[in-house]
C-alpha cells in the first residue's frame, strides 16, 4: 500500500524549551509552520513571546510561557496548564542548556551544579512532570538536546562534557524502560550551531577570531550550522514518521565525528 511520508505535526500539542533563542526558537517556529500548538517555554520571557508572536504571524498557534527549567514547580506548572488547556501534550522538546569552558580544575563545584541544573536536572524534571500523561494515552515522543559533546570529549570543556553525556544516558534509560508504552525518547546530537551560545563561548577566548576558525574547521564540511539545519530532525522526530525511532541518539554535525 502507498504511504504518503507527510511530516506532519497536525493537531500535535509539544512543549518546547530554551525556545526564546537559537536552536529551540527554530524548532518551536518549525513545529509552528507543520501544524503544532506550540509552548514556547524559557527564562527569558520577553524573547519567548517574540517566538510566540513569529509564530502566530506565520498562521501558527503558539503560547509563550516564562518557565525556569532549575525549578520543579515552575516544571510542573507548564506541563500542567499544557494538560488542562489541551488535554494532552504530544511532544516534549528538552532544548534550554548552558555551556561553559573549563577543565576540571578551573570548574567550581558552583559552574559543575550551574551545568547540572539546567543541562540535566531540568529535563529530568520535565520528563517526570509529562511522562506519566504519555504512558496512559500509550504515545509520545520526548526529545532531548544533547550534543556532539555527548558522544566524545572536547578540551576545556568538562562541564559540558559531563552533562552532555549524562544527557545522552537519561535518554537511553528512558527510553529503555518505558520503550513498551509507546512512548519514545531520542536525543539529537548537534555539532556547532550559530547561535549566540556560540558567541558567548566565543567571547571566553583571548583571540575569539583565531577560535571561531579552529571550531569552523574541526567540522569535515567546514562550517557551522545554521539553527534551521537542527529543527528538521527534530519535527523529524516529534512526527508519526518516526514511529520505530526510540533511544536513538540522532547526530547532526557536519562531520564534527567522524575524524575522532
Ligand atoms: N549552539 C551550538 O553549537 C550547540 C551545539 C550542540 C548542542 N547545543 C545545545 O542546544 C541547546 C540550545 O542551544 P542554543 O545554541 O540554541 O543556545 P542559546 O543560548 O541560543 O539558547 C538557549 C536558551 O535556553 C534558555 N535557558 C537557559 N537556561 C534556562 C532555564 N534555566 N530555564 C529555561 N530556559 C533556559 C536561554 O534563555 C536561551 O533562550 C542547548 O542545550 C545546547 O547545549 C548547542
Amino acid at each position: 500500500m502507498l504511504q504518503r511520508i507527510a511530516f506532519s505535526l497536525k493537531d500535535k500539542i509539544a512543549i518546547v524549551t530554551g525556545a526564546a533563542s537559537g536552536i529551540g526558537a527554530a524548532i518551536a517556529e518549525a513545529y509552528g509552520l507543520a501544524g503544532a500548538c506550540v509552548y514556547a517555554a524559557d527564562q527569558n520571557e520577553p524573547g519567548v513571546r517574540e517566538t510566540a508572536t513569529r509564530i502566530e504571524q506565520a498562521g501558527g498557534q503558539a503560547f509563550g510561557v516564562r518557565t525556569d527549567i532549575t525549578e520543579q514547580a515552575g516544571c510542573e506548572a507548564l506541563v500542567a496548564r499544557v494538560l488542562s488547556e489541551q488535554g494532552a501534550c504530544d511532544v516534549l522538546v528538552n532544548n534550554a542548556g548552558v555551556g561553559h569552558v573549563g577543565t576540571l580544575l578551573t570548574t567550581s563545584p558552583e559552574d559543575l551544579q550551574r551545568l547540572w541544573s539546567v543541562n540535566v536536572q531540568g529535563m529530568y524534571l520535565l520528563c517526570r512532570a509529562v511522562l506519566a500523561s504519555m504512558v496512559e494515552r500509550k504515545q509520545g515522543s520526548i526529545i532531548n538536546m544533547a550534543s556532539a559533546l555527548g558522544l566524545t570529549a572536547m578540551e576545556d570543556r568538562f562541564a559540558y562534557t559531563v552533562t552532555k553525556h549524562a544527557v545522552v544516558g537519561l535518554t537511553r534509560s528512558i527510553a529503555l524502560d518505558f520503550g513498551p508504552t509507546g512512548v519514545r525518547v531520542n536525543c539529537i546530537c548537534p555539532g556547532r550551531v550559530e547561535t549566540p551560545f556560540v558567541q558567548q563561548r566565543l567571547k571566553e577566548y583571548p583571540d575569539p577570531e583565531k577560535y571561531r576558525a579552529q571550531m569552523v574547521s574541526s567540522h569535515a564540511q567546514k562550517r557551522m550550522a545554521q539553527p534551521w539545519e537542527i529543527a528538521g530532525a527534530a519535527v523529524y522526530l516529534a512526527s508519526d514518521e518516526s514511529a520505530f525511532v526510540t533511544g536513538s541518539t540522532f547526530v547532526i554535525d557536519g562531520g564534527y565525528l567522524c575524524g575522532k
